[in-house]
């Protein structure tokens, strides 16, 4: 097993790895640890039937089934599946799933630990890949606050809300969607810290993101919306970002408690995306 770098402060390549196989338990650990260590892992060149993503990725731990049902495979509901492309007049996925900075499932009480994602269709101009994904470490963007800032920071708590943004986000896309009370409740507010600790490395992450923190606790508003700015702008910091360009075959791994990421709309019909991801489930955050 081969690993390569994908940035300097974070990712990694993992080659010679097939995840159609059924992994030893020294393969599996190799991964997980990087995983853990680096945040975003990448394999290539990867040919897997929906059953092995979902075995692969239950090796880390149960699946979250996604609050969008509509978009859930029926057979693997643990597959949730992101795509442009209408069929018999039915959106087959989600269309844009986080055209802006987020971490899965922040608006939730126990978050996601991190994605799977596997590229079956990627839109293309001139030969160049669209719809790439950035990421940007919230690890190193930590380690590179000033004392000071890590002070300010420790205790506070911000509060995350899932409907303001995919209300917002299906308006401008021209959707008339409306959400119901009783599907609302289903994802009520929650309080997270503003600093949270890796639960597999202890290593501390910034913990806010601009797609679903709506404010700091305890905090004058104009006050709790700059501060807010501060960090998602140091967190997207050039050093602190890698950009990955899809290719067909890649298995792209995330950590949602180490990383933010964004998706990029930049591509439309007749250029076909899809992807399917699978949603580790996490622990509670502290
Ligand atoms: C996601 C997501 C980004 C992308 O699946 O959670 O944000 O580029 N995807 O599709
Ligand atoms: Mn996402």
């Amino acid at each position: 097993m081969k690993l390569q770098p994908l940035s300097p402060l974070f990712g990694t390549r993992i080659e010679d790895v097939d995840l159609s196989q059924d992994l030893d338990n020294d393969t599996f650990a190799a991964i997980e640890k990087a995983y853990n260590a680096r945040s975003v892992i990448l394999f290539r060149n990867q040919k897997i039937t929906d059953a092995q993503h979902v075995r692969f990725s239950r090796r880390l731990g149960e699946l979250e089934i996604h609050v969008l049902r509509e978009f859930v495979k029926p057979v693997h509901p643990e597959l949730y599946v992101l795509s442009n492309i209408v069929e018999n007049g039915k959106p087959i996925g989600i269309k844009d799933a986080g055209n802006y900075w987020h971490t899965d499932l922040s608006y939730t009480k126990v978050p996601s630990r991190g994605s799977i994602m596997y590229s079956i269709e990627v839109p293309h101009k001139d030969g160049v890949p669209l719809g790439d994904t950035q990421f940007a470490s919230t690890a190193a963007a930590y380690n590179a606050l000033s004392e000071t800032m890590k002070q300010k920071l420790a205790g506070l708590k911000a509060v995350h809300r899932f409907w303001d943004r995919y209300l917002r986000e299906r308006k401008a896309a021209g959707s008339d969607v409306v959400i119901s009370d009783e599907r609302r409740a289903q994802t009520p507010d929650v309080v997270q810290p503003v600093i949270r600790t890796h639960p597999f490395t202890g290593q501390k992450c910034i913990y806010v993101n601009e797609g679903f923190t709506v404010g700091i606790v305890d905090m004058p508003e104009d006050e709790s919306r700059d501060l807010l700015k501060e960090l998602y702008a140091h967190c997207t910091r050039p050093e602190f970002t890698y950009r990955h360009k899809w290719q067909v075959g890649d298995v792209v791994m995330w950590d949602n408690c180490a990383t933010l990421h964004r998706a990029t709309v930049d591509f439309a019909l007749p250029q076909r995306r899809l992807m399917q991801r699978t949603t580790l489930k996490g622990t509670e955050v502290f």
